[in-house]
Formats: C-alpha cells, structure tokens, sequence
C-alpha cells in the first residue's frame, strides 16, 4: 500500500489588518480583554471586491505548488475544505480547479469547519493510500468575517475569526518512506447548535429575504463556554488517540500544530501534556481563527521559519462547530 507525504505547502493573508483597536471602535470591546482572553492582538479581514475564497485559495495552492516542485498539471484531485464557499453551489473546489486550469480532475468540497482541513486530509490520505490518485491538492479556506455580528451582542465571536487560505500538496510515497502515519476523526451532532450559522437555511419557503438577513440567525452565533469545555478534552483525547494508534509517547512528538481556536486552549493542550514551547505552533495572535485555513496556514508559516523538519513527528489536531474534532500524526 502507498502512504501520503506532505511535499509543500503555501497560504495567503488578505492585506486588510484589523486590530483589536479597531474593533474596540465599532463594538463594545477592548484590547485587553480580546487579549487575555483569546490572545489575538490583531487578525486579517478580506476587501470586498478584492479577495474571494477562490483568490484566497489560489494564491495559497500556487505557493504550495511551486514549493512541492510540481505543476498544476500533475494534480490528479483537490480536496476543498470551507464553510464559506464562495456560491452557496457549486462548491469551491470547481471554482479553484478552473482558476488552475486543470479542468476534468475531480474537486471535492468538505464543510467540517474548524476540523475541516483534517478531514480533507484524511480523504486525500484515503484516495492515495489506495492508489487511487498520487497527487492532491488540500485546501482549507475561509472569508469569515463577512458572516460575523460585528455589533455588541456578537463580539464574542466577533473577535475571533477572520480570512484567510492554506494549502498543501499531497503526494504518493512507498510505505517505508516518511508522511502521513494516521488520521482520527470525530462528530457529535447533539452539540450542533453550539456554534452556528442557521440562514440562510434551506427548509423553509423562501431561504433568504429582508427579514431573514435581520434576524441573528443569519449570522455565526458560538456558545463560547460550552465550546471552549469541550475543546480542552477533545483536543487532548484525540491527540492521546494519535499517538496510541501508533504505539508513540507524547514526548515524541516534535511540533504540535493544533486549530488556532483561541490560545488558552492551545496552551492548556501544551500545559497538559507537558511540551516546552518551540513544540507548540501558534500564529493566532497575528492571524486570529480562520476556521479551516488555520492548520495549513501554520504549516506553510511552520515550514517558512524551518520548523519542520525531514522526518520531525507532527502532530495536527483540531476541534470545531458539529461539533467535529479530529488528529493527524505524520513524520515531515
Ligand atoms: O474554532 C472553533 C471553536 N471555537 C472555539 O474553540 C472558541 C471557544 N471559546 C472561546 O474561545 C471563549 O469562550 C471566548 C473567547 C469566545 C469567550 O471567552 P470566555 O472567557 O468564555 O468569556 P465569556 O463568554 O464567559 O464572557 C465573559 C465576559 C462576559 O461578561 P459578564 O457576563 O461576565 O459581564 C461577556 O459578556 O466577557 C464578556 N465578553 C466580552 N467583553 C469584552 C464577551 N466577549 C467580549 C468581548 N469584549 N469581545
């Protein structure tokens, strides 16, 4: 059987900061909170008319294209992960296959949003690992702040997310060679209403009208507490199932790239499991939470600043709306 190896990866950041002084101007918020909090000092916010998840993507799949020394043309799938697709249909993977120019390889969409690159990955892994393709495209991708309550009721949320793309080349590589040793998938659809985004829905008469767009379901709605409780334990719970899977002690673990939900909650992980801190990636407080994007973003940020290296055990874990939660162990 083949195994998959993570050969480049690339991201893009919209240029738009918003800091969190500029937040504490529009709503009932202030620096030291976001920061105590969430230790997020500022994030990206797309241009309307400028950045599109299909730009985003693009720019992010170009870099890992030319990173991993392969041409668009040798992309034989693309696994798309988003929650904020450009067209409520078709999904985005179609529409960044034909900015690639690469018509006729298939494009699969995944909406597991904060879990959403993990799971994408998994696929990928599963389709290589069964010879069925030996190049894929994964891509986490997300504009999330056009979906934000940027008023005082939503600043909870509000201050969290933001825009932004990662991507990375997948390809075909003997069992005995370095990349991908597991993946761990998870869901509970009890906690579904947790953290949302109700409308515009599709069972009801009319999806969308004046009224709809006025209401707070038509925008993301988070129970923080009960998110953030739940994330602490499946975070660790299923790195914990990583490593059983692969008779592997934490300590052998050489980065820990977790979701960039919020930093207390990566820092609880670290303090738990008792990794010093160049074992940890963080990039939330510059980049805030970009959903899907966060996990390939850190990675291409990672690989920039020669964190990872040939053969380094890296873990990936991530938790999120559904709730879904999810882990990834692999040898770069
Ligand atoms: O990525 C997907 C998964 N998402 C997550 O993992 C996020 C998980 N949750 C969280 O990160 C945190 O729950 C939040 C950052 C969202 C909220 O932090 P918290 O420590 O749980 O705060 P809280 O919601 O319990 O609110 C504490 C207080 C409240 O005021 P009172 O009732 O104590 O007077 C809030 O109204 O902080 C207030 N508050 C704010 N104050 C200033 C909530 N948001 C803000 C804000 N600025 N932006």
């Amino acid at each position: 059987m083949k195994k998959s190896r993570i050969v480049g990866v690339g991201h893009f950041v919209p240029d738009q900061v918003i800091t969190n002084e500029y937040l504490s101007g529009i709503m009932n918020t202030n620096n030291e909170w976001i920061v105590e909090r969430t230790g997020i000092e500022e994030r990206r916010w797309f241009t309307p008319g400028k950045d599109t998840v299909t730009s985003m993507s693009l720019a992010a799949s170009n870099l890992a294209i030319k990173r991993a020394g392969i041409s668009a043309k040798d992309i034989d799938f693309i696994v798309f992960a988003t929650i904020t697709p450009d067209y409520f249909v078709p999904g985005n993977g179609v529409l960044l296959q034909r900015e690639l120019g690469i018509q006729g390889v298939p494009a699969l969409d995944v909406r597991n949003a904060c879990s959403g690159f993990i799971y994408a990955l998994s696929v990928a892994d599963q389709f290589i690992k069964t010879g069925m393709y030996k190049t894929v495209l994964v891509v986490g991708a997300e504009i999330q702040s056009s979906a934000l309550d940027k008023s005082d009721e939503g600043r909870s949320s509000a201050v969290i997310f933001a825009d932004g793309a990662g991507a990375a080349i997948l390809k075909a590589v003997e069992e005995n060679q370095h990349g991908i040793l597991s993946t761990h998938l998870h869901a509970d659809g009890d906690f579904a209403e947790e953290l949302y985004l109700k409308d515009p829905g599709s069972s009801r008469e009319v999806r969308l009208s004046p009224e709809i767009v006025d209401q707070p379901s038509f925008k993301m709605f988070m129970n923080g507490n009960t998110v953030f409780k739940h994330a602490v334990v499946r975070f660790h719970e299923v790195i914990q199932e990583a490593l059983a899977a692969n008779s592997l002690d934490q300590s052998a673990i050489d980065l820990l790239v977790p979701h960039q939900a919020n930093l207390r909650i990566s820092n609880y992980i670290q303090q738990k499991m008792g990794l010093p801190d160049e074992k940890v990636f963080n990039n939330i407080m510059k980049l805030g939470n970009t959903t899907a994007a966060t996990i390939p973003i850190a990675l291409s940020e990672a690989w920039e600043q020669g964190k990872l290296k040939e053969g380094d055990l890296i873990c990936l874990a991530a938790f999120g709306s559904g709730f879904t939660w999810a882990s990834a162990l692999l040898n770069w």
